[in-house]
């Protein structure tokens, strides 16, 4: 099937009953477009396991701050709209800022606790605004699975307390984080940065790194950790730390000591550009596992 270029919430709504009426299964890609890796991660796993696949491309202005990116958001919608086409999407939803905010429009969703944690105490307001236009997004698409990143781990903790919260019925699956082939975690965002800070992003890999080499040899004191990760930055003249913290995956609360489930989450601004990335710390199985690949490789 060709792709649809859809830009009206009737139009969607229109094409996805008839597949609806067949019992279709629909999977659903939201993104905010400039798409990368990441992106067709999800995508390629929607398509695998779904009928029908619809992505959408909506620059949310709900989820900006006022002095945040919004109006310099890279939007390459022609490479976008070629690479869906590559990656056999069925449909794209592509819609303008009215049709999603009308000027009436004055409803928006809060996930008390959740979202002013971690992003959401630099970034006010940002997880209500993601919520905000995921609900309307997974209204309009009545998805049977959706599919997001893990590099927005709260995102995902938020959009699942939502779903389950009011009960949308709806599966959220989450993917592993996509990185260049020295680590750093793909994001749209990278398009911001020239050669010198591109450097300077890996520190944001290379500190979790450090933190993953700590667990594995027994450290558990998340204080300790997260200082250690603090020194790994600070090696790194354009990075300025938001936060590092380690946290319970449901909670997003901090812990005192680290464990095999919790999630070391970091934002750091290289220049002005601000950048996400979080490990979850495997159990201590995998660890025993790679140790039994790795000892078996080197003999
Ligand atoms: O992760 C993103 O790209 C955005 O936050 C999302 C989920 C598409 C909502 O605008």
């Amino acid at each position: 099937m060709l792709l649809q270029i859809i830009d009206s919430i009737n139009g969607i709504r229109q094409v996805l009953k008839t597949f609806k009426k067949s019992n279709f299964q629909i999977g659903f890609v939201p993104t905010m477009g400039a798409l990368h890796d990441g992106h067709l991660s999800l995508i390629r796993e929607a398509r695998k396991e779904n009928d029908v696949v619809a992505v959408s491309i909506f620059v949310n202005p709900l989820q900006f701050g006022e002095n945040e990116d919004f109006h310099h958001y890279p939007r390459p919608f022609e490479n976008d709209r070629l690479l869906l086409s590559k990656e056999k999407v069925d449909i794209l939803f592509y819609p303008g800022k009215e049709e999603i905010y009308p000027e009436t429009f004055s409803t928006s969703i809060s996930i008390k606790k959740l979202e002013n944690k971690l992003c959401g105490k630099s970034r006010p307001g940002h997880f209500s605004g993601v919520a905000t236009i995921v609900l309307k997004l997974f209204n309009i698409v009545k998805p049977d699975v959706v599919y997001f990143g893990q590099k927005d781990f709260q995102q995902t903790v938020i959009i699942k307390k939502m779903v389950s919260d009011l009960n949308v019925d709806t599966k959220i699956k989450v993917l592993p984080i996509v990185r260049d082939k020295d680590g750093l975690a793909l994001s749209s965002r990278n398009a911001y940065l020239n050669n010198d800070e591109r450097k300077e992003a890996l520190c944001l890999f290379k500190a979790l790194t450090k933190a993953k080499i700590m667990i594995d040899s027994g450290v558990t004191i998340s204080g300790e950790i997260v200082n250690e990760m603090k020194c790994t930055i600070k090696e790194y003249k354009l990075a300025r730390v938001d936060y590092i913290s380690i946290v319970d995956k449901n909670t997003l609360e901090d812990v005192e000591y680290a464990k095999s489930g919790d999630v070391i989450a970091l934002a750091v601004k290289i220049r002005n550009t601000r950048l996400i990335d979080n490990l979850i710390i495997p159990s201590l199985l995998f660890i025993l596992y790679t140790i039994t690949l790795l000892l078996k490789d080197s003999i």
